[in-house]
């Protein structure tokens, strides 16, 4: 049973280079598995999608970019704003051509530079549609949306899109579109998971987002760990270690054993790795506590030493599978 049943679209966002496009594209997989077809969509233009599964550039045209197991299937889009526009004035104002005319003319360069929030409306806006797509039999076309959305400084306001525009518009297609997405971003329909790692900044600006969306009553989903590395100490090494304690003649066995020469430099060396080590552990404990206050489903992600490519991608899913994420 997943944590998530009812929710449509999951928007994942955490402080920059934390793994916010790593962790979308995992959850993807993770929500596809089992014959579900997701769209995993980004709004920076940055490709960072297209890297992750090796394909192609991503564009405004949805493709299938990765299978589930179990015959479920990954979408990927890049939304940019011009697209946008050109699909929200043909739509909204039968422009159609005109509107390409209108580009032609610095049109959308022009809008957006007025009204920033107009940027984020159209971005968040054909998020929207696609989430309520539908079938001519009236199914769904997606099962779920995923959004690799902006970093944590922005993302709250990204998505507060009513405010964006109310200066705007306040009657007309404009104003229409904001509410409803508005209303899909305020609904149990929506989650936004914050990706964290266990350090002090990433930590600081998880607790300051899901403050922010509960302030503007947008529904966070999971706090989401990523890069979390084994420890090498156990709880009692840790005290010893941070006392320059540990068994020094354990340790000269050990390095013996590996037939690792050392000298007794080696091994107040050792001593200091390991004191660094015991402290960073501290420090993650407390992260975890900080995280914990937020009383949000937690999973953890592996550091991968190896780094992130497509098979990676699957590794991640699969433990966000088992977490329950899915
Ligand atoms: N669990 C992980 N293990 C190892 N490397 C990771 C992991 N998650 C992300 N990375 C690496 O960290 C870097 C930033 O990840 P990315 O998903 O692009 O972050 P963001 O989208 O938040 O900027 C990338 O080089 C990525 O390969
Ligand atoms: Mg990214």
């Amino acid at each position: 049973m997943s944590d998530w049943e009812g929710v449509r679209l999951h928007v994942v966002t955490g402080k920059g280079g934390v793994g916010k496009t790593t962790v979308s594209a995992a959850l993807a997989l993770a929500l596809a598995a089992n014959g579900h077809k997701v769209l995993l969509a980004e709004v920076e233009g940055r490709q960072g999608l297209a890297h992750l599964f090796d394909v192609g550039p991503l564009d405004y045209t949805e493709r299938r970019i990765a299978s589930a197991p179990g015959g479920g299937e990954v979408y990927g889009l890049a939304i940019d704003a011009r697209e946008a526009m050109h699909e929200y004035l043909t739509l909204f104002y039968k422009l159609g051509r005109a509107a390409r005319a209108l580009d032609r003319v610095g049109f959308v360069e022009f809008a957006t530079t007025i009204a920033p929030g107009l940027r984020d409306v159209l971005l968040t806006g054909k998020t929207y549609e696609s989430t309520r797509r539908q079938t001519s039999g009236g199914a769904y076309v997606y099962d779920a949306v995923i959004l690799d959305a902006p970093p944590t400084g922005r993302v709250t306001r990204f998505l507060d899109v009513n405010a964006s525009v109310s200066s705007l518009a306040r009657v007309g297609p404009v104003h229409r579109q904001a509410t409803s997405i508005t209303k899909l971003l305020h609904s149990p329909r929506t989650a936004v998971h914050v990706v964290t790692l266990l350090e002090d900044m990433p930590v600081q600006e998880a607790v300051d987002t899901v403050t922010e969306l509960g302030e503007t009553e947008i529904p966070v989903g999971a706090v989401i760990v990523n890069q979390v590395r084994k420890p090498h100490l156990n709880g009692e090494e840790r005290i010893l270690a941070k006392q320059r304690e540990l068994d020094r003649e354990a340790i000269v066995a050990g390095l013996q054993a590996a037939a690792v020469p050392h000298t007794p430099a080696t091994l107040d060396r050792l001593a200091a790795e390991a004191a660094d080590h015991a402290a960073r552990l501290d420090l993650e404990d407390d992260a975890r506590v900080d995280l914990s206050t937020l009383e949000r489903p937690m999973y953890d992600l592996p550091h991968l030493p190896d780094g992130i490519d497509p098979t990676a991608v699957y590794e991640l899913a699969e433990i966000l599978q088992e977490q329950g994420a899915a």
